[in-house]
Order: C-alpha cells, then structure tokens, then sequence
C-alpha cells in the first residue's frame, strides 16, 4: 500500500510539474496482431446515430423515421454517419409464444422490419440492441443469453445491420463467452450484421475482442461533461495500440449538442474521438441541433481523419500539466495533430516533430481543419495559443 501511495504521488509529481513524453511501448500489454471478425465490417470506424444519450428509453418509432428524415435533411447522411441505431427499450417485455423477441407493441407498432425497411429507403442502416444477460439494463426487455442463434436470425429477417451489445444481469457468467456466442450466432445469421461490444471494458476486451466484434467499448458511459468526456478519452487512449481496421475502441457515443458542455468542450470531443478512431455515433436529436453542433458533426475533414484509410488510433503522445499534444499517423505519411487545453486559462501549446513521428528536417504544409487555414513550409514544430477546454487541430502533410 505504502508503496503504491509513493508511486501515485510521484506520478502525480511528475504529471504535475514536468512535461511527460508518453511513448507507445508503455501499453499494457504487448501488440499480438488477432484476427479480425470475419464479417467485412468497419474498415473505418462506424459512424451514424444512437437514441441513448439524448432519448434514453423514450423512444417510439415515429421519433426514429424522423430522426432518419433528419440524417438525410441535414445532409448528416452524406458525410458517412449511416448507422441509425435503437439503443434500449424497442421491444416487448416478454417473448412471444415462440420465444422470439417482439417489438414493443404500443411504441413500435409497425415493427422492426418496417422500420428496417424505412430506413434502409432513405439510403441508411438499421441498428438495434440487446443484452449478453437475462434481461436489458432498463429491464425493460429480454436479455439474449441463451437465445443468441434464435434471436440473431430474427435481427437477420428483419433487415437488421447492427448489434449493439450490452452487459447487464449477465448471471454471474463472465463476458467472453457470451460475447463469443453472439459473434458466432451473427456470423451464422445469413446477414453481415456490425457487432458492437458494450461490455463496458471491464475485461479489457482490446485483448480478446478482435476476432469477435467490430468494436468494443473500452469504459463506462459517458456523460454530457467535461469531467466524463476527458476521463473516457484518457482510458480509451491505453489502448490504442489494439485499434485497427475492423476491430476499434470504442470510448462510447458522442454528446455533442446535448447541452452539457461548451461548445469548445464539444469541438474537443469530436476532435479526440475522430483523432483516436472512435466510433462517431451522433447522440443529440438532430431534428432539433443548433448550427454549432451541425457546424461541428459536419467538418468533413475532421471526419476524413477518422475514416482515414489506414487505421491508426492517434494517441496522447505529449502532456504538460494541463496541456496535450495527441497524434496519429494517417496515409500518405501525413500526421494528424490536435493541441488540446484542458486548463481553465489560455495556454500555449507546442508540438514537436519528435514527439509526433516525423524527421526534424521534415517540411509541411499544416492545415488547420477547424479555420481551414493552410500554412505552408512548417518545419520542427507547431507552436500555438489555444484557448481554455479547446483544441486546435491539424493534418501535416510533407511536401
Ligand atoms: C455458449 O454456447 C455453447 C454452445 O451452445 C454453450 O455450451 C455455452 O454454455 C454458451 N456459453 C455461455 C456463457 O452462454
Ligand atoms: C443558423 O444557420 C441558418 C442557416 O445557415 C441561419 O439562417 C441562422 O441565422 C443561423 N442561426 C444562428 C443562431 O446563427
Ligand atoms: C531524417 O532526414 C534525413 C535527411 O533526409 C535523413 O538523412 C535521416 O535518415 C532521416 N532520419 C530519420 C530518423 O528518418
């Protein structure tokens, strides 16, 4: 104990007075390269819209084809986000005579393949939810344990795209196994269905989901501030050696445009998540987002960085008390950098080429993708003021 109290303090020492290099070997666990899910899915990270943070259970599905009108409305659609996702709460307390799950039948009376069908009219996938246990986390609807072929036949007939699967009364059976079930049982489905692990991280599934999942959440939920939203980002970021194209982390879904922080803060979120191959699940209700938040969602380079084709998870690669430096490789040897702020004063940040991968003699254009302001012939470092709880980001391109 004693010793561990020395240790934290001399961490918190260190975070508190020094600049601290972080480099990738201090990941927790050497890099095995795994198989990926052997369905094709999420090459890039998946993007689209959950119902969770902003609706939580108050869901029907009139609010859902709206919601799908809004995403091509807005043209949300045509920047990527193509997921339309049902958390919890669609279907009917019980099985049906057969065993089958059912749609809630007073808040989804046409059904899930009707709604499927809607959506994938407007050119979107449908998502739905369930649970590795008993019964849901609302308790509100059946679990899968036990059931997982049979349900993931009846997702698969009625056009479902994507399981979001979480870990609530999972009947004292720890989570491999009843993630694996439900992998093999999508894969038998007859339908290539995105499989997302919710189980929360609590055993690290960076290090067994791979083969298993196309993503899986690496903490708990995230809540709309800004105390939530930086400590995910931080215990998202331990893992980001394991990220790679078909299987990502998944610090959970966005909540930019739900009130909770400044718009600062929220431009911070989207540019951390798309920086560290999240996936990009809108949370807010789009019918309804105000023009900073469609402002943000919508910067379609920021959102290129997390498509970006090779795959990397860009990781915190510099802190200096309250301010950051986070970086990742992308294609073409470009690097994509974001200053972040986490102090309450206005701070100056520098990047330098050592601690973001390039050569010291490296020359690049840096195109900052919040202004879209292009410098040219940056060469050694990037040295900037950013404001409080905002971040400044950049693609560096070597001539
Ligand atoms: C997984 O499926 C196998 C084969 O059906 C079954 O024997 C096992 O009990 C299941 N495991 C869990 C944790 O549900
Ligand atoms: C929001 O954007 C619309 C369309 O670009 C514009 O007409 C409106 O004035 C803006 N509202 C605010 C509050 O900036
Ligand atoms: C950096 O660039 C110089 C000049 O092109 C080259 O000689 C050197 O090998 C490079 N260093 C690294 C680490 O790539």
């Amino acid at each position: 104990m004693e010793e561990k109290t020395l240790l934290c303090a001399l961490v918190f020492i260190l975070l508190s007075t020094s600049v601290v290099a972080i480099r990738p070997e201090r990941s927790p666990v050497a890099v095995v390269r795994r198989a990926t899910l052997e369905n094709g899915l999420g090459l890039t990270p998946q993007m689209g819209w959950n119902s969770w943070n902003h609706f939580s259970c108050n869901i029907n599905e009139d609010i859902i084809r709206q919601i799908a009108d809004a995403m091509v409305d807005t043209g949300l659609a045509k920047l990527g986000y193509d997921y339309l996702n049902i958390d919890d709460c669609w279907a009917a307390y019980a099985r049906d005579s057969q065993g089958n799950l059912a749609a809630n039948p007073s808040t989804f009376p046409s059904g899930i393949k009707a709604l499927a069908d809607y959506v994938h009219g407007k050119g979107l996938k449908l998502g739905v939810y369930s649970d590795a246990g008993s019964r849901t986390c609302s308790n509100q609807m059946p679990g899968s344990l036990g059931y997982e072929e049979q349900d993931a036949k009846t997702f698969a007939s009625w056009g479902v795209d994507y399981l979001k699967y979480d870990n609530c009364n999972d009947q004292g059976l720890s989570p491999q196994p009843r993630y694996v079930n439900m992998s093999k049982a999508l894969l038998n489905s007859g339908r290539d269905i995105f499989f997302s692990l919710c189980e929360w991280g609590v055993n690290d599934p960076a290090t067994w989901a791979s083969g298993v999942g196309n993503s899986w959440r690496t903490t708990g939920d995230i809540q709309d501030n800004w105390g939530s939203m930086t400590a995910i980002a931080d215990a998202n970021d331990k893992w980001a050696s394991y990220a790679r194209p078909g299987g990502w982390n998944d610090p959970d879904m966005l909540e930019v445009g739900n009130g909770g922080m400044s718009t600062e803060e929220y431009r911070s979120h989207f540019s951390i998540w798309a920086l560290a191959k999240a996936p990009l699940l809108i949370g807010c209700d789009i019918r309804s987002m105000r023009n900073d938040t469609k402002e943000i969602l919508s910067n379609h380079n920021v959102i290129a960085v997390n498509q970006d084709a090779l795959g990397v998870q860009g990781r915190k690669v510099l802190q200096d008390g309250d301010q950051e430096v986070w970086a990742g490789s992308l294609s073409g040897g470009r690097v994509a950098v974001v200053l972040w702020n986490r102090g309450s004063d206005e701070a100056s940040i520098t990047a330098s080429w050592s601690s973001i991968g390039l050569n010291e003699s490296t020359v690049v254009d840096a195109h900052d993708l919040w202004t879209g302001e292009v410098t040219s012939s940056v060469q050694g470092q990037l040295k900037e003021t950013v404001a409080t709880h905002a971040c400044k980001m950049y693609v560096l391109t070597p001539k």
